[in-house]
């Protein structure tokens, strides 16, 4: 479905693009080729590895074998290094795209009390930077959190990456806040939801994002931006 939509993105957009749908028993050695190829071809200006790949594959290997100015998703450590020292020309999709419904949202970063649910490297992680280039008071909260409810509750601005469905109560959100859910996962009934209850959070907060139809479709616009900026940069 990601891969998809990604697609019809570049259709919409005027993008080129080209799908290798390749077998699962690939090796490590005809992907990074793969790569290798894709690195060198002048018609190709970004890249982008859909994840997670099979358990045999080396993920990390793959990742660096990007040509840093083609990594459309911004995953390569020296993408990600840039982030960091707030120095780069590429964003990480999702984190990005949360930063742009924050502020559409008239929520203004500075100075506010952000947590930061979920520690990933696609999401939690580079989301804290980013909110604290803004110059937010950042928290990132994870499993081995001890007072989940309370440090969400002190939340002006609330990001929610974890992948437990409706994790986020109520109880937990501050009247008013900012709450973005970056959760994609299903219901005892089998229906799409994030991690947080929207229903009844949307009682409490002062903006929230839905799932489906909030973060997604702000990620793959970053993605579409991320692949005219390495164009440019070719
Ligand atoms: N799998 C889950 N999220 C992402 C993403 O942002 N990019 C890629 N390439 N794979 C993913």
């Amino acid at each position: 479905m990601y891969v998809r939509n990604k697609r019809r993105d570049c259709d919409e957009i005027g993008v080129y693009s080209r799908e290798y749908a390749l077998p699962e028993k690939t090796t490590q050695e005809e992907l990074e080729k793969l790569i290798d190829e894709l690195n060198a071809d002048e018609k190709i200006s970004g890249i982008l590895v859909q994840l997670p790949l099979p358990s045999h594959l080396d993920e990390k290997a793959v990742i660096n074998r990007i040509n840093p100015k083609k990594d459309v998703d911004a995953f390569h450590p020296s993408n990600v290094g840039k982030i960091m020292i707030g120095d780069y020309d590429l964003l990480p999709c999702t984190p990005a795209g949360v930063m742009e419904l924050i502020e559409e949202a008239g929520t203004k970063v500075e100075g506010k009390k952000c947590v930061v649910v979920g520690r990933s490297n696609i999401v939690g992680k580079p989301q804290a930077m980013l909110l604290l280039h803004k110059n937010g008071t950042v928290t990132i909260c994870h499993s081995k959190t001890k007072n989940l409810a309370e440090e969400c509750r002190s939340a002006d601005i609330l990001v929610a990456a974890v992948g437990r469905a409706k994790l986020i109560t109520a109880d937990m959100v501050k009247p008013g806040a900012t709450v973005i859910d970056v959760g994609m996962n299903r219901d005892e009934n089998g229906k799409l939801c994030g991690d947080v209850d929207f229903e009844n959070v949307k009682e409490v907060a002062g903006a929230i994002t839905p799932v489906p139809g909030g973060v997604g479709p702000m990620t793959r616009a970053v993605l579409m931006r991320n692949t005219v900026t390495t164009a440019k940069l070719k």
